[in-house]
């Protein structure tokens, strides 16, 4: 049986679905981050961005969204109820997260999907191929694995080509970076210039993501071991921030 859990998100009723132990074993391709999405008693560390991130676009007239990894659906919350988009397309790999969000939220359209290979899908969609604004919440995307990874690099090539106006990628390189320095030479090797902290991470980064897209560093949030990175599609470069995720959000179980 499958177990559901209630949760207010700043006040928002949120069901989270946690698949039964049969299912899982079950489904073969079940992610097994939607059991620690749906577990985590400190799952109000990391939401803040989520919300500064939908804040930060609240003007920018987004219509429509594509949230690829749409978890337990409490960044789909603030983009629904923050940005308002007339068109959200949520998918996500695992059943217990397209249960939470169908349960929770009427707005948007959640699909079951492999996005790695969804996404490319829609890029050659007659009518599906351009969204507003495009929230990838990565499980744990890291620069690296763009450059290493041919399955990554399609991702973020899709992403690019599919979002019109906004771009949030989440990036977990700080998380290696803190434990292990010598990992700040693999990207010293690339960008062939000295990092000497994360904040040089995203800045050498954002600079090749708009030499290569076209989109401009807006904003950084981070916090522990991960960040997530706002980006606009500019004629000129944007001025960014980088900062440190200040507020948590209010969440209680009930
Ligand atoms: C960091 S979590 C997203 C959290 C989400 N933003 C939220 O508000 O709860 C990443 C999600 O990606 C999903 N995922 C992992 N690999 C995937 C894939 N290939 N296609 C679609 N979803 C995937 C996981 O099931 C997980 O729910």
């Amino acid at each position: 049986m499958s177990k559901i859990k209630k949760i207010k998100i700043d006040g928002h009723k949120m069901c989270l679905v946690t698949e039964s132990e049969e299912k899982k074993k079950r489904i073969k391709d079940s992610a097994s981050h939607c059991g620690y999405c749906l577990n985590r008693s400190d799952i109000n560390f990391c939401t803040g961005a989520g919300k500064e991130m939908c804040l930060e676009l609240k003007n920018d007239k987004i219509k429509t969204v594509l949230e690829p990894f749409g978890g337990s659906g409490w960044h789909t919350l603030f983009i629904q109820k923050i940005i308002k988009p007339k068109l959200h397309l949520v998918l996500d790999i695992s059943q217990g997260c397209v249960d939470s969000i169908e349960k929770s939220l009427k707005g948007p359209v959640v699909l079951k999907k492999d996005s790695f290979k969804f996404v490319n899908k829609l890029k050659k969609h007659h009518k599906f191929n351009k969204f507003d604004f495009i929230h990838a919440d990565f499980n744990n995307y890291t620069f690296n694995k763009y450059l290493k990874l041919k399955s990554y690099r399609k991702m973020i090539n899709s992403i690019f080509q599919i979002s019109q106006d906004a771009v949030t990628l989440t990036d977990s390189a700080i998380y290696g970076l803190i434990r292990f320095k010598k990992n700040f030479g693999i990207y010293d090797d690339f960008f062939k210039m000295k990092m000497n902290n994360y904040e040089d991470y995203y800045k050498a980064t954002a600079d090749y993501y708009y030499e290569k897209y076209g989109f401009g560093l807006r904003k950084v949030i981070f916090w522990g071991g991960n960040a997530a990175m706002l980006l606009l599609r500019k004629d000129k470069k944007v001025k960014y921030k980088i900062s440190k995720q200040q507020k948590r959000l209010n969440i209680e179980f009930v």
